[in-house]
């Protein structure tokens, strides 16, 4: 199966790599509106197939959708991405237009296509193509969730001291540095309880740590960060293509769920082959449900600057 990815700067080509490395799908295409640009990263990426042992195939196109035609998951990495001490609510403006206008020149092409929004403020660029495409709910998919859960996971090994396939943990909420609620409650070291292990001290740490692990990484680089989140997109992208029924906190519509309306934010999912195939309520704690409300009214304020 196809898959289309709208942006080769860094996440684009990261997202590109990561899912022919895996080599379940039958072909990448990548966009970029600069000349020549994502043609380039495709033909770089193609020269590693036979080092690294994959078939899929990876094509390029300026900005030429004709080429993504019939893709079954497309995804949208366009925009510009944090320059460092700047939120991600700050780019609402510019990847607002970019998001809207690379999502309908997709759905051209491909009208069946599964849409995995990236572009930041990502919660709300997610609400963007809701209320924009006329998709159906399912087809919808923020990647924030399975990129914060891999940040908090790599927290809790390093507090844990202990191998990251030994942890386990999901961050759900907003995909922002104050909104994201890391459960604690429901991390786990093989099936154990993470507060068996650490203290309150270091518990807040591993939060603190996981809700910045962005911007951390912005100030590091420069620029925002893009191994981890071209990794994230290639879990949820194969999980759609493989029909595999991953449980991954994904960023959607809610309709009442978690006492929410009219609104993206991140929730587990069950993502297959339809895209998101369930949304599954979990309980929350107290403190945890004042959180994820509070999420709610930040990005339902960011949603307020989108004009449609
Ligand atoms: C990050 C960007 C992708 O968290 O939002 O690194």
């Amino acid at each position: 199966m196809k898959v289309t990815v709208v942006g080769a700067g860094a996440v684009g080509a990261s997202c590109a790599e990561y899912i022919a490395m895996k080599n379940f799908a039958a072909e990448v295409v990548l966009v970029d509106i600069k000349e020549g640009f994502a043609e380039g990263k495709a033909m770089d990426l193609m020269q590693t197939a036979s080092l690294n042992g994959f078939d899929t195939k990876i094509t390029g196109s300026t900005n030429d959708y004709t080429k993504t035609a019939g893709s079954k998951v497309a995804v949208i990495t366009s925009g510009i991405p944090r320059k460092p001490g700047m939120t991600r609510e700050e780019l609402i403006g510019i990847n607002a237009g970019i998001v809207k206008e690379v999502t309908e020149n997709i759905l051209k092409h491909s009208p069946e296509a599964i849409i995995i929004v990236v572009s930041n403020p990502m919660d709300t660029m997610a609400y963007l193509v809701h209320k924009t495409s006329g998709l159906p709910k399912e087809r919808i998919i923020g990647m924030g969730g399975a990129l914060d859960s891999a940040r908090f996971k790599y927290r809790l090994a390093e507090a844990l001291e202990c191998p990251i396939s030994d942890v386990d943990g999901m961050v759900i909420a907003a995909h922002s540095d104050t909104g994201m609620l890391p459960l604690m409650s429901k991390a786990t070291r093989n099936g154990v309880p993470v507060s068996e292990f650490l203290n309150e001290e270091k518990q807040n740490y591993v939060v603190e740590e996981t809700k910045v692990g962005g911007a951390t990484l912005t100030k590091l680089l420069g620029t925002s960060a893009w191994y981890a989140p071209g990794a994230a997109v290639s879990v949820l992208v194969q999980s759609i293509l493989c029909d595999q029924k991953k449980m991954v906190p994904c960023s959607v519509m809610l309709d009442g769920e978690y006492g929410e309306s009219d609104i993206c934010l991140g929730v587990p999912c069950i993502i297959g082959k339809n895209g998101v195939e369930k949304i599954v309520d979990i309980t929350l704690t107290d403190a945890e449900k004042e959180k994820f409300a509070t999420a709610a009214k930040a990005v339902r304020e960011v949603n307020g600057d989108l004009k449609f």
